[in-house]
């Protein structure tokens, strides 16, 4: 049991770039254990089965995926990896298609090849080392971000607030820190005294098992509540703010997160809780002037029916409706915390 949580992140580069080192987060909470992703299956599988996951996580692993998958390859010619880097990338973009961040970071990747190719002489070797320094950038741009969210998201929040999120926005999800958790962990190291209210996150358990796991690690007063006591709770009295992450923004501000989401915030609008998303500006998708078109990533029925249990829960052969995001309208959200800024309602993302 490692015992800081800072002490490792979610997603590292092993030493000499032939490996990417990850925590096993379908593993969480009983243990922290690393495991290694080499080949274009291993990164396939590590994304889709959310060993690693949060959008900004999932971004960054992707971009090293990249030049670690090409690296291991062992290819002989330029023309060969040109053609290899772009049946990769289409391969990892289609892992999951909400996140915009895994569109973003792989586009990013594939422009810095592209200035790459034009480097008079550039060897094989050259390629995957430019590859692999973007990704180190993209992630270190992304710990700078957080820190910044931070800072941003706790002129929001006052000493003594209780805090509702949904899902895991934490550690876990990003490069370090976290998005809707990066509030709360400067708020922690500033002295404050903030309690945090995790939803389960059915069926899936990201808050059961990651939010709360990350935040008892790091000695913040967590409750965990399941999905449908959010209105017992707001009604209450019980919740100041709610923070959640987000895995893609319309240029209006409609936001695509976890499933349940947009019910909490109809839930605050109604109970006047404000209601904050915090995220990067990578999760701003310029190409969406809505919400209305995103891709929404279907999941198994398994996870609804089986997954956490000892024995099936639901009749063999029944439907399932198992969609992992859902979209808040834009209405819905009190503020969005960016690395630029904080921007309310109606919001304007032009030039950020
Ligand atoms: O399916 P997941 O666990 O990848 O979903 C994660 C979320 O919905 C997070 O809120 C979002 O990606 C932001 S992570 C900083």
């Amino acid at each position: 049991m490692i015992e800081n949580l800072f002490e490792y992140d979610s997603v590292m580069l092993e030493e000499g770039g032939n490996a990417l080192k990850i925590l096993d987060q379908t593993r969480l909470p009983s243990l922290e254990s690393f495991i290694t992703l080499k080949s274009e299956s291993d990164f396939i599988d590590a994304v889709v089965k959310l060993k690693v996951r949060g959008a900004p996580a999932i971004g960054i692993c992707a971009a090293y995926g990249i030049g670690i998958i090409l690296k291991n390859l062992n290819l002989k010619s330029i023309p060969l990896v040109i053609e290899e880097f772009k049946r990769i990338k289409n391969s990892l973009s289609q892992t999951r298609p909400t996140a915009v961040n895994l569109t973003n970071a792989l586009d990013r990747i594939e422009r810095r090849f592209n200035e790459v190719l034009e480097i008079p002489d550039i060897s094989i070797e050259g390629i995957y080392r430019e590859l692999l320094t973007e990704a180190d950038a993209i992630k270190k741009e992304d710990i700078l971000s957080n820190l910044s969210i931070a800072k941003n998201g706790l002129t929001l929040l006052k000493p003594g607030y209780k805090i509702l999120t949904h899902c895991n926005a934490g550690h876990l999800a990003v490069s370090r820190y976290g998005t809707a958790l990066a509030p709360v962990y400067l708020a922690k190291s500033l002295g404050w005294d903030i309690e945090v209210f995790a939803c389960e996150t059915r069926p899936l358990l990201q808050g059961a098992r990651l939010t709360a796991f990350e935040l008892t690690k790091s000695k913040i007063y967590v409750t965990l509540l399941c999905d449908n006591m959010v209105s017992s709770l707001m009604s209450a009295g019980e919740i100041n703010a709610v923070i959640t992450g987000c895995d893609r923004i319309a240029l209006n501000g409609d936001t695509a997160n976890k499933i349940g989401t947009s019910a909490i915030a109809i839930m605050a609008k109604y109970y006047k809780v404000p209601f904050y998303i915090a995220g990067p500006s990578t999760t701003i998708d310029k190409n969406s002037v809505t919400g209305d078109n995103f891709v929404i990533e279907q999941r198994s029925p398994d996870e609804v029916t089986d997954l956490w249990y000892s024995e099936r829960m639901a009749p063999v052969g029944v439907k399932v409706y198992n969609p992992a995001f859902d979209i808040t309208k834009a209405e819905l959200i009190s503020a969005i915390i960016t690395e630029k800024g904080i921007f309310k309602f109606p919001f304007d993302f032009q030039g950020k």
